[in-house]
């Protein structure tokens, strides 16, 4: 949730801010704003919309060799030029800020009563919180004493007119880096923004507060005292933040998944069994002693999860909850002893897993942390004792598609080797490492649906709602191709456990209704049958993505699209292509912002 860059350089800093943001973006992008010092004067650029508003604007005559910048995502305020960052106080103090300040209401009333504020935001009263402690403190000091005031998660970064060569930056709850150069220093909300300029980064702690200068970086513990962190060389390719001659993004991505899922597979499948190393050295913590296993997570990670719960559960025979994060840092819990925590999330920011995370850490009764993770200085892939990389490379675009399959991948070995203690037979183990090996080629199989698919997406744009049905390990892949379709075609989609139509949503079925199920081969498949019979009964409209062996023929009411999809556990994942491509084309027919969907971001590093 919103993107912060920013730079302190002998050189002019404009450009680096710029393509900073650009590849901020998808962090958030209803607004943007840059502030920069100048002729000991702070200038500051705003605008509403995405960031090409905001360069459009600049002045080309523009320089600076220090600048903070901000693309955002609207917490408090709508989306306008006034809400925009950077907020600045007094034409003295310039801040950028990703996250939410709680108790801006009680900070405002105990401190600015009399002063009248420009904009409806959280973060300006800590511009001007600041600013009022910098009167009679050094800027360090300042920022101190205004955080100490404030609940809530933060990344800031913070300009002083007065101190034209340094720039304050704090972080608690919401991730911010710095990028170690040649007589320029940067900060970011994360490395993308700055992999053009370089690859060694230090990460930020919670709690962390920094000064950075063309030629120094200074960290500071909670208590100020000055820390050593360590600086990391990190391995993304400039590759990674382009389009690579695709339209999107998101398409891009749905094409990497053979790719994706063959690197995290890579080096953990040996000999046709996985290893427990491929969970690092604090495995031994937990994997004797747990009985049971909490997953947790949000959107697209928390439908791996659910998938997850079937396969350990089928496969395994080890008991499995799992809950969506922002409901279950909220509520009382009856944990069991031996309980073993798995969170997933692409990102490793997802502010609800992240707590949820913390609270259970605090739990006598879990034994073990594990998080499937997509980015290795997240903080939850740092927080966890063991870490599972899904190795799909950066992921851009909002809705997400190859993280997903490869979270599904990662789980699977996680759950080879938790269940070794239990069902997991040497002859399950290797069946599935068969299993796994195949996908890359199975994926790219299905990826050959494309055409066929952006066909059906001429008619099926023109709905306005859609059901999406399937049973078993196939309802949350339903579940998935819901989320996706409404998150960027802007389609109203509900996904059912088709058993349940009966009990409610068939009232809704008629000829305007699209009903797409997911039909593998599998044991349920005559209940699925018996489902889809009842949705032709009413007239509905099936599109039914089938295995090739599940004997679906196309008719007048119902298209058929056969996936080789055989029958094992493996199968769910294979689904899941069609959707994303179904969603995908909808998008580009309906012509919406696939990559930046309307009121979305990324990265939800706020509750
Ligand atoms: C998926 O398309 C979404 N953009 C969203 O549901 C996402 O999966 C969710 O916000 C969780 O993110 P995380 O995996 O980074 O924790």
């Amino acid at each position: 949730m919103c993107g912060i860059v920013a730079a302190a350089s002998q050189n002019n800093v404009i450009n680096i801010l710029a393509d900073g943001l650009k590849h901020l973006e998808y962090r958030g992008y209803d607004s943007a704003g840059i502030a920069v010092i100048e002729n000991k004067k702070i200038h500051s650029y705003k605008r509403e919309g995405h960031v090409s508003e905001l360069t459009n604007i600049l002045d080309k005559k523009l320089t600076s060799n220090i600048g903070i910048a901000h693309t955002r995502w609207a917490t408090h305020g709508k989306p306008s030029e006034i809400n925009a960052h950077p907020h600045v106080s007094d034409n003295n103090i310039a801040i950028v800020h990703n996250g939410i300040i709680e108790n801006y209401i009680e900070i405002r009333d105990k401190f600015f009563k009399e002063t009248k504020l420009e904009s409806d935001t959280d973060s300006e009263v800590l511009a001007h919180l600041i600013n009022s402690y910098s009167k009679e403190n050094d800027i360090l000091d300042a920022v101190y004493l205004a955080l100490k005031e404030v609940k809530g998660s933060y990344a800031i970064a913070v300009l002083d007119k007065n101190n034209a060569d340094e720039i304050i930056v704090a972080r608690h709850g919401s991730p911010l880096l710095i990028g170690v150069g040649e007589n320029v220093n940067y900060i970011a909300s994360d490395a993308h923004a700055l992999i053009m300029h370089t690859n060694k980064f230090i990460y930020l702690e919670d709690g962390d507060t920094a000064s950075i200068s063309s030629k120094e970086i200074k960290i500071y513990d909670t208590n100020k005292k000055p820390v050593q962190r360590e600086i990391k060389k990190s391995n993304l390719s400039l590759d990674s933040n382009t389009k690579n001659g695709y339209e999107h993004f998101m398409l891009k991505e749905i094409f990497e998944q053979p790719e994706a899922v063959k690197a995290t597979i890579q080096d953990r499948i040996i000999n046709n069994t996985v290893p427990k190393e491929i969970l690092g050295p604090n495995v031994d913590k937990y994997l004797s002693n747990f009985n049971l296993v909490q997953i947790i997570a949000c959107g697209t990670s928390y439908h791996a999860a659910l998938l997850a719960k079937h396969w350990l559960e089928k496969l395994a025979g080890i008991p499995c909850q799992a809950e969506i994060a922002s409901e279950f840092r909220y509520r009382k819990h009856a944990v069991q002893k031996g309980t073993l925590a798995v969170c997933i999330s692409q990102s490793g920011e997802t502010a609800d897993t992240l707590s949820a995370l913390r609270q259970i850490k605090q739990e006598d009764n879990y034994v073990g942390t594990v998080a499937i993770c997509n980015v290795p200085e997240s903080s939850i892939a740092r927080e966890c004792d063991s870490t599972l990389i899904t190795h799909a490379g950066p992921e851009i675009g909002v809705a997400s598609t190859k993280a997903f399959t490869t979270q599904l991948v990662a789980l699977m070995l996680l759950i080879i080797v938790l269940g070794k203690r239990f069902d997991v037979t040497d002859e399950l183990e290797k069946s599935l490492c068969e299993q796994l090996k195949t996908l890359p080629t199975k994926i790219k199989s299905t990826l050959d649906l494309d055409n066929e698919i952006a066909e059906l997406s001429k008619i099926f744009s023109n709905k306005e709602h859609a059901l999406f049905l399937g049973r078993g390990s196939h309802f949350p892949i339903a579940r998935e191709g819901a989320l996706k379709l409404k998150e960027i075609s802007y389609i109203h989609a509900e996904a059912y456990a088709a058993g349940e139509l009966k009990h409610g949503p068939l009232a809704i079925v008629d000829e305007n209704m699209p009903v797409v199920a997911v039909a593998p081969n599998n044991v349920v498949l005559e209940k699925l049958k018996s489902n889809l019979e009842e949705v032709k009964a009413r007239g509905g409209k099936l599109y039914i993505f089938a295995d090739i062996k599940a004997g679906f023929k196309s008719d007048e009411i119902s298209q058929v699209f056969e996936i080789d999809a055989p029958m094992n556990p493996v199968a769910p994942i294979l689904f899941t292509i069609p959707l994303q491509l179904l969603a995908y084309h909808c998008a580009i027919i309906k012509g919406t912002n696939v990559d930046m969907p309307r009121n979305l971001a990324k990265s939800v590093t706020v509750e």
